[in-house]
């Protein structure tokens, strides 16, 4: 039976708390999941001992990471949780999305096998949001469950990929298609690891802070607005703004729908074209921030071109990604190709693909939508 072309409604139940005052105070947010509460520590100077106090002890602690971010921030982890664990063992997978797969996660599986690591072990990832969907996956299979913190050090980690407790590993066919919710017990984001991002990388994380504002709150968009250079100069004040206003955000709609029935799809916006590209150009050709930031510029289209938002709020959107250094053209993988891989995105049911569009600014609905105006879309916006 063929389906019309009605929305499904993403509502919220709870009012979004407001933004307080932007400050450089070390600051903290709650995910309120019942016993699955945690917090997300939020500041400078966070790799000491007293961070990772109250967690769950444990004879043995395996520190997860990567062959880039292990020479930069292993010894100074180790030492933070040197005095809860009796063993911290570490292993340094390949670095890069090409490597967010069963050969790389099997690598951690050896490691605490080969150690006779026991269900209490608890993983530490350490590195962008490669490593913690990866450990948290880790965490959530082996012996049914063991627990793990998130150590994000990319500002895309800490905004997003952290929080939430989505793991997961791409398939060649599909990003993230393998996969767990599994919930960590602490987020940590030591701003200070962003200092020896690079600026690609920085420019990628910002994709996800600007995302929060079209589906959730045109305040923060505007705030973004005047505070871009200020990000992209790495003022420290802004970025704990972005990263606390952004695990806000977060939270708020976590708390509301953790295994995404609902709400949560939010939080795909620019995801499906997005997801496409970085499958379709093979993983780690673009930065997944790179191609969620395309992806949007394409889903504020299709937003407009459904009559959801004005032409010139479409525009401010585009307009704040391209000023932030993302790239608003895709590359050109022909229509029918993009056509096919968003047909295996998780939103799509039956092969009908749901796309998240926004509009009123501020609000999103998840939709399925006419082929011949995603075919438009797709002409105007690749090259
Ligand atoms: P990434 O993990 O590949 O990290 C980006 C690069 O920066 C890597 O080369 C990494 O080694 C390097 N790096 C990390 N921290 C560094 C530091 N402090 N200094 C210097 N170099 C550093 O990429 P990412 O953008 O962090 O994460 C993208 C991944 O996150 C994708 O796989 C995406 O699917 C996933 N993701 C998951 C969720 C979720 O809810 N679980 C949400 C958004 C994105
Ligand atoms: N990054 C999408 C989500 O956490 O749901």
């Amino acid at each position: 039976m063929r389906r019309g072309w009605d929305p499904t409604v993403l509502m919220a139940s709870t009012t979004l708390p407001p933004a307080s005052a932007p400050s450089s105070e070390n600051t903290q947010v709650n995910i309120d999941l019942g016993d699955r509460r945690y917090d997300i520590l939020i500041g400078g100077g966070l790799l000491v001992p007293q961070t990772f106090e109250g967690l769950p002890k444990s004879a043995t602690a395996l520190i997860v990471t990567n062959t880039t971010v292990g020479p930069l921030y292993t010894a100074k982890l180790r030492a933070a949780i040197a005095p809860h664990h009796k063993t911290v063992l570490d292993i340094e997978l390949p670095d890069g999305e090409q490597y967010k797969d069963w050969p790389a996660l099997n690598q951690v599986f050896t490691k605490l096998l080969e150690e006779a690591a026991d269900r209490k072990t608890v993983l530490y990832a350490l590195g962008g949001g490669v490593v913690g969907d990866m450990t948290g996956f880790a965490a959530a299979c082996y012996m049914r469950g063991v627990p793990f913190v998130q150590v994000p050090t990319t500002l895309l980690a800490q905004v997003d990929s952290s929080v939430g407790g989505k793991t997961a590993i791409n398939h060649p066919a599909g990003k993230n298609m393998i996969g767990a919710f599994y919930q960590p017990q602490r987020v940590v984001c030591d701003l200070d690891t962003l200092d020896t991002l690079p600026q690609r990388e920085l420019v990628a994380g910002l994709a996800e802070v600007i995302k929060y504002g079209p589906i959730a709150d045109a305040d923060f968009l505007a705030w973004l607005e005047a505070n871009l250079d200020a990000l992209l100069a790495r003022d420290r004040a802004a970025l704990m703004h972005a990263v606390k206003r952004s695990c806000q955000i977060k939270a708020w709609v976590v708390n509301q729908d953790e295994k995404e029935s609902g709400l949560r799809a939010i939080l795909n916006y620019g995801h499906t074209f997005g997801h496409a590209i970085e499958a379709g150009m093979g993983y780690g050709q673009w930065l997944h921030g790179e191609a969620v930031g395309c992806g949007m510029v394409m889903a504020t289209d299709l937003s407009a071109r459904l009559g959801l938002i004005d032409a010139d709020t479409a525009q401010r959107i585009a307009d704040l990604i391209q000023r932030a250094g993302l790239p608003v053209k895709g590359p050109d993988l022909g229509a029918d190709r993009y056509i096919e891989l968003m047909q295996v995105d998780k939103k799509a049911e039956g092969g009908e693909i749901r796309f998240v569009l926004v509009g009123p600014l501020g609000q999103a609905s998840m939709r399925p939508a006419p082929d011949a105006l995603v075919r438009d879309v797709i002409a105007s916006h690749t090259r």
